[in-house]
């Protein structure tokens, strides 16, 4: 496989005896490289998204650490480099919102740097994609390495999740279960050690999602960050990334059709998160793999969940290392004929399912045979109707089975702020058949689609022990909540979606099996109601990112991406710089 006479990129920069040689030599000299190192071996760039205000991505100077041993071993130049940090805890109104950001960051440092090729240090939700978008628009060798997940929380003597465990307490709280006190000493035990999220959410489903779609070694996803097996990962993953550079193994190769096809099964295995719809889609669309929202429907429906991890399940992503990981979920997978392409190429160079065949399964609570699931019919449900005409998406396994055929009446919330104060009013005409209908939380009209879809329920209704509603809105929800939610509704409120002109009393139906999503009312009366909607009101911000977000974000069927940005773009070396 190895061509060794391969030219690489960095030898546009440091492979030449004249002035500019010199100046790209010389600067970078002043860190104490001799002039060995610049002898024409493989440049491998570590894009780390370190940041003490990204918690679960702040052990990662030391992941970076690893990666150069494994650089440096194999004889390549290891370089490492900042980009812009997307902390899901931290950041407001949502990380969201800079996804697209730190994707541009990554496609114009990689591309105007002497770099052969790429490791991804990702971790918290939003940098999983947000680094592998970057790197697809540039399509040289990339490979992921993730931070890991945290071990388990604890709670008086029990194990907590991430996430899972701050809606549960919450809705507690609401329902007089516990007090302030109980609630709040939570908080470090829930989040005890170095790493992402510990539950099934978002991080821990992108990392599976990389995995499976081959861009990163065998069991990536499931090494617990403070587990010295993730270091030995990353020094592995840091060598791979040289020979890779040899090779010529471009990210084009590895997210085919066929792996993002596999991806889709696999999110619909592990039970994982919504958000994945929207970052696969983004992903793909990058690196020009059409995908669309019928696919989920078409690959993932009737496949089991046999993962069971909170929030649809019990354990957590430690049990789920020391089960055997996702080689032990693609392999049950592939034995059963559900593998759609064991053939698909993966970082390593092997097919998905040579890296798999093998693998061992140690614990059937935790990784189900698919003969005795989590869930029977997992995967996502792809709605459409007049409601949403272009989609929403609905997490069956995270939701009541009961409440999946639904007709009820909607209870209008015209944003965040108008549910917040209306939830809480005890006359509020709403029980536990109405149907919870949240506007203005997409792309463009919070901005940023936040993850408040799963709202809260009316606390008179948690009060006489209600545990699940149906909820529709234009947001996300986190990967870590559950609860019979529809999502990413398609067009948007803000962008003059069927949604912006849903009235309290209306009366909505959910089919999940029919995949379909109904506002009850004469065809021409929603035309009506559409033609008299006013414009969107124009956004608070008026210049700056979130103005160039707020003009270029696509709809959630499209990725939410930025018009702009969708498609390869390439690597060719830019032009000299002096
Ligand atoms: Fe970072 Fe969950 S908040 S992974
Ligand atoms: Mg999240």
């Amino acid at each position: 496989m190895t061509d060794t006479k391969r030219k690489l990129r960095s030898t546009e920069w440091f492979g030449t005896a004249d002035k500019n040689g010199f100046m790209y030599r010389s600067w970078m000299k002043n860190q104490g490289i001799p002039d060995h190192e610049f002898d024409g071996r493989p440049i491998v760039g570590i894009c780390n998204t370190w940041s003490e205000l990204t918690p679960c991505n702040a052990h990662f100077r030391k992941i970076a650490e690893h990666v150069k041993r494994g650089v440096s071993e194999a004889g390549g130049f290891p370089v490492e480099f900042p980009v812009f940090s997307n902390g899901e805890s931290n950041l407001r109104p949502t990380a969201m919102l800079t996804r697209n950001l730190a994707s541009m960051d990554v496609e114009e440092a990689i591309r105007g740097n002497p770099i052969d090729a790429v490791v991804l240090l990702v971790g918290c939700d939003k940098t999983t994609p947000a680094l592998m978008m970057g790197a697809a628009s540039c399509d040289i060798p990339a490979i992921v390495v993730s931070g890991g997940p945290m071990l388990n929380g604890k709670l008086d003597g029990r194990d907590i999740g991430s996430g899972t465990a701050v809606w549960q307490l919450h809705e507690s709280l609401k329902a007089g279960e516990i007090n302030l006190h109980q609630f709040l000493s939570a908080e470090g035990g829930m989040s005890r050690s170095a790493g992402t999220c510990n539950t099934m959410g978002t991080a821990s489903t992108m990392a599976c999602m990389a995995e499976a779609l081959g861009a990163s070694l065998p069991h990536n996803a499931a090494i617990p960050a403070v587990d010295a097996r993730r270091y030995v990962l990353a020094q592995m993953s840091g060598a791979r990334a040289v020979a890779m550079a040899r090779e010529g193994l471009t990210l084009s190769k590895i997210l085919t059709r066929e792996a993002f096809e596999n991806a889709i099964r696999v999110n619909a295995a592990i039970g994982g998160s919504t958000n994945a719809v929207i970052h696969l889609k983004a992903i793909a669309g990058r690196i020009g793999v059409p995908l669309e929202l019928e696919d989920w429907t078409r690959i993932g429906r009737d496949v089991p969940t046999i993962v069971d991890l909170m929030p649809s399940g019990r354990f957590l992503m430690e049990e789920f290392y020391y089960a055997g990981g996702l080689p032990a979920v693609l392999r049950r997978l592939g034995e059963n004929g559900l593998l759609p392409h064991p053939g698909a190429l993966t970082v390593n160079g092997q097919s998905i399912w040579d890296n798999v065949r093998e693998a061992p399964s140690f614990n059937d609570e935790v990784i189900r045979p698919l003969d005795k699931p989590l869930i029977q019919d997992g995967g996502m449900c792809i709605l459409r109707g007049n409601l949403a005409p272009r989609g929403a998406v609905l997490k069956p396994s995270a939701a009541s089975p009961e409440l999946l055929k639904h007709r009820g009446r909607a209870v209008v919330f015209e944003n965040l702020e108008h549910y917040k104060e209306r939830i809480v009013d005890e006359t509020l005409e709403v029980d536990a058949s109405s149907v919870l209908v949240m506007k203005n939380c997409g792309p463009r009209g919070y901005p940023g689609m936040a993850e408040v879809g799963n709202m809260g329920l009316p606390p008179k209704l948690l009060r006489q022990g209600v545990k699940d509603m149906v909820r529709i809105s234009d947001a996300r929800m986190s990967g870590t909540a559950y609860g019979t939610v529809v999502l990413h509704v398609a067009p948007e409120a803000a962008a003059g979606g069927p949604l912006a002109v849903v009235r309290d009393g209306d009366w909505i139906e959910l089919d999940c099996h029919a995949g379909r999503l109904h506002l009850d009312i004469s065809e021409a009366a929603l035309a009506e109601r559409l033609a008299a909607l006013e414009a969107a009101p124009a956004p608070a911000r008026q210049s700056g990112y979130q103005r160039l977000y707020i003009d270029h974000v696509l709809q959630a069927d499209e990725g939410c991406d930025f018009d702009f940005l969708v498609g390869c773009r390439g690597s060719e070396v830019p032009r000299h710089s002096h």
